[in-house]
């Protein structure tokens, strides 16, 4: 069945709630997603973003629903990637009279995409407006938050921010706000995507959100998960908290291991820093997933991080989890790499090598053993432990 669901007067959404996917390149999607579209009527009618090219059919119905796909007028594209572009080809045949709204670097990406030779185009910047009839829309340049098209569209009358990915959350839900929502579960959600998506980008997101400081905003409709209408504070104080990665009174113990010494390696610095005050969480690689690590490494204050050896290097679980980080770049961690080696190389020496790179900064050469931890290195672990404690507990 079409949806055609109100969420002001003349402002309905019609997006597409994606129940089954569970990994979004990469990322995993627990509680699948939405690619959020939004339809605004007046005497221009405009439609906000588009959804993935598989659901371009149901989405055009949902559309239909509300109006004549004909009657279109404007498309604002916020953001070019495929999860809210992909639909586009199939949009503009539907909707031979609109004219696509985007910034130039929008319009660059869109163009390389789907071609669109064919297509009216206005190129929009920050500072530009689109009057409608009974509503202006104002348009925010977002550039690298997280693609360098991307843009925000802003109702003033309504007070409305269109958000595209900013806000949003891999959450797939009957509710339509976040009031409906169940607030753990959404700020977990909200956090997880910030973290897998966002955190190397919040010098950026703090300037955004400094921009966007002086709008009045009652609703944010982003391009993924629910609507804010009530925990709009929240989720903006959320932001700036992780924003800078601010760290919480938590210690993490990240590895892999072979033949279970790095584990042993690994409980005695967990033991260490399991101290009253402090969140210690013991994270093997290959038993827990790469997102969901992730998001518990957004606001750690310390970390330790493991590998036993592998070809005189470090495990494929903790590589992967490296080059991850290094893209993501926390920041304001403090830590050090610790793990068994045998009779040559070394996985703990291969992690202390990245560690600059992924914004920790080192607190100690790596602790390492041959074969078995003796218990001199198990009192290292659980020494180190507490010195990884020590500096959550000042978080
Ligand atoms: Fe939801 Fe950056 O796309």
């Amino acid at each position: 069945m079409a949806q055609k669901r109100q969420i002001i007067d003349n402002i309905y959404y019609v997006g597409i709630k994606d129940w089954n996917v569970r990994d979004f390149h990469g990322y995993t999607t627990d509680h699948g997603s939405s690619y959020n579209s939004y339809l605004i009527l007046d005497e221009k009618n405009v439609l906000i973003d588009t959804v993935k090219a598989a659901f371009s059919d149901k989405f055009l119905e949902n559309v239909a629903a509300v109006i004549d796909p004909a009657k279109i007028d404007y498309v604002i594209s916020n953001h070019t990637e495929p999860d809210h572009s992909g639909s586009m080809p199939a949009v503009m045949a539907a909707m031979p009279n609109a004219t696509v709204i985007a910034t130039p670097k929008g319009k660059d990406g869109l163009s390389k995409y789907y071609g669109g030779e064919n297509w009216k185009w206005q190129v929009v910047k920050s500072g530009d407006k689109l009057e409608i009839g009974k509503r202006t829309i104002d348009f925010i340049a977002t550039p690298m938050l997280h693609w360098p098209d991307s843009m925000f569209s802003y109702l003033r009358d309504d007070k409305l921010l269109f958000s595209m990915d900013g806000f949003g959350q891999h959450f797939s839900t009957s509710y339509l706000y976040d009031d409906e929502a169940p607030y753990d579960e959404l700020m977990h959600e909200a956090k997880k995507y910030y973290a897998n998506i966002l955190m190397h980008l919040g010098g950026i997101a703090k300037k955004t959100l400094a921009a966007a400081e002086g709008l009045p905003i009652e609703i944010i409709c982003p391009s993924h998960g629910v609507i804010w209408r009530k925990h709009i504070p929240e989720i903006v104080n959320a932001y700036l908290s992780w924003a800078d990665c601010k760290p919480a009174k938590k210690v993490l113990v990240i590895y892999d291991t072979m033949w279970n010494s790095t584990e042993a390696m690994a409980k005695a610095i967990l033991e260490g820093a399991s101290q009253t005050g402090v969140s210690a969480k013991l994270l093997k690689l290959s038993a827990n997933d790469l997102t969901d690590v992730t998001t518990e490494v957004l606001d750690a204050a310390a970390i330790a991080i493991g590998s036993a050896t592998l070809n005189n290097g470090m495990m494929p679980t903790v590589s992967s989890f490296l080059t991850y980080m290094q893209g993501l770049k926390p920041a304001g961690k403090s830590g050090a790499a610790f793990g068994s080696h045998g009779w040559g190389g070394g996985g703990a020496v291969a992690v202390d090598a990245v560690l600059d790179k992924i914004g920790i900064k080192r607190l100690r050469e790596p602790i390492t053993c041959v074969y078995k931890p003796e218990a001199s290195v198990l009192d290292e672990c659980k020494n180190f432990g507490a010195q990884l404690a020590e500096i959550a507990l000042k978080a």
